[in-house]
């Protein structure tokens, strides 16, 4: 049976939510993530073919506002950052009309945007992933109409994640903190292609602060957008391989974090992001996104830990390293990107995060006794 994700959503009125004195406004800072097994490849709508996992970061976020106000005759989005042509309008216009269809007051008003980054631009931190999960949240905010102190209920953030992901795959992985996974597995009690799931209780306390030093090697504008990438996918010669491996790959991963096997941990991660960079550079469209400093960074990452460090790399579809490592070598692995990767980073440049607890709720609606 299909769950009904929007239906807490659909008693909301625009009257209501619109006779308030003040504009009615909603604020949420919702991080980005980092995928250890990658989501690269879809189905239908918004389906992933093979289950990922990822991390939810702390310090590399989005905070959207949004006020509402009654709707012009053109519900939606009217402006972004004070902008009708921002660059991501598009992309927000046609989440908010499928939200639209789901939770029909939304028709009748429009809503300003303003949204910000904690990270520079073209960082390989992913943006759509915090930047449309905050709006989610967000837009589900408006709808909801808070009756007491009470937390949130786990439905609204079913909901989030299911609409997130509409918007982006890998953001419906950022309405929850942790360790989460987004794709139906075996491995994991309750996974779903819908939406994401945490990790609760499967995750060794060692890595529960998993660190990640983001090592910006370029700032240069990718040359291939991910929603490309996922389709070349679609006539991949490795294509059926590739969904088998991920699929072992988070079977074995959830062990080494389970066990709280660092080892095991690293091996697997690694070898997803090179997965992720061999396919896409032997896909028809080839796309080479490494840099020489990327290769270094991953040599000498691998050295390092031949010589007792504890670190492992992970990539996204770009340059940058993530370098993850367990919170207590932080010391060490400060000497280790100082003496030997500082070199390769773009002006130095190099992000500090670590695995965080999810978004939070900036501003709600008033209570409504
Ligand atoms: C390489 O979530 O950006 O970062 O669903 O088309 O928005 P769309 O794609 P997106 O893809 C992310 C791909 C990845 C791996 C991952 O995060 O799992």
């Amino acid at each position: 049976m299909q769950t009904d994700h929007f239906g807490i959503f659909r008693n909301q009125d625009s009257d209501q939510l619109l006779k308030q004195a003040e504009v009615p406004e909603v604020a949420w800072r919702s991080p980005s993530n980092i995928a250890l097994v990658k989501y690269w490849g879809k189905k239908a709508v918004q389906l992933p073919s093979n289950p990922s996992l990822s991390i939810t970061l702390d310090k590399a976020f989005t905070v959207t506002r949004l006020k509402a106000f009654p709707s012009d005759g053109r519900p939606g989005i009217s402006l972004i950052n004070g902008a009708s042509d921002h660059p991501f309008l598009p992309r927000l216009q046609k989440l908010y009309a499928w939200l639209a269809t789901e939770i029909p007051f939304l028709k009748e008003i429009n809503v300003e945007v303003t949204t910000e980054n904690s990270f520079p631009h073209s960082t390989g931190i992913a943006s759509s992933a915090s930047g449309i999960s905050a709006f989610t949240l967000c837009i589900l905010s408006l709808a909801t109409r808070p009756s007491s102190q009470q937390e949130l209920p786990p439905s609204f953030f079913r909901a989030a994640s299911f609409a997130s992901r509409m918007g982006s795959g890998s953001a419906c992985r950022s309405v929850y903190g942790g360790f989460t996974v987004w794709g139906m597995t075996a491995d994991v009690a309750g996974s779903s292609d819908d939406e994401a799931v945490q990790l609760k209780n499967m995750v060794h306390p060692d890595f529960e602060r998993l660190q990640d030093a983001i090592l910006v090697v370029s700032s240069e504008p990718k040359s291939l957008g991910s929603s490309l990438g996922h389709s070349l996918m679609e006539k991949h010669p490795f294509a059926a391989g590739r969904f088998q491996q991920a699929r072992q790959h988070l079977h074995l991963l959830l062990q080494a974090l389970q066990s709280g096997d660092f080892g095991q941990l690293a091996v697997i991660a690694e070898a997803e992001a090179l997965s992720l960079h061999a396919l896409l550079m032997t896909s028809h469209e080839s796309g080479l996104l490494l840099r020489p400093g990327t290769l270094e960074i991953i040599s000498r990452i691998r050295q390092a830990r031949r010589q007792g460090l504890a670190v492992f790399f992970s990539l996204d579809a770009g340059p940058t390293v993530h370098l993850l490592y367990p919170e207590k070598s932080l010391a060490q692995i400060e000497q280790f990107i100082r003496q030997d990767l500082l070199l390769y980073c773009e002006n130095g440049k190099v992000i500090f995060d670590h695995c965080g607890k999810g978004p939070i709720q900036i501003k709600a609606l008033p209570f409504n006794p």
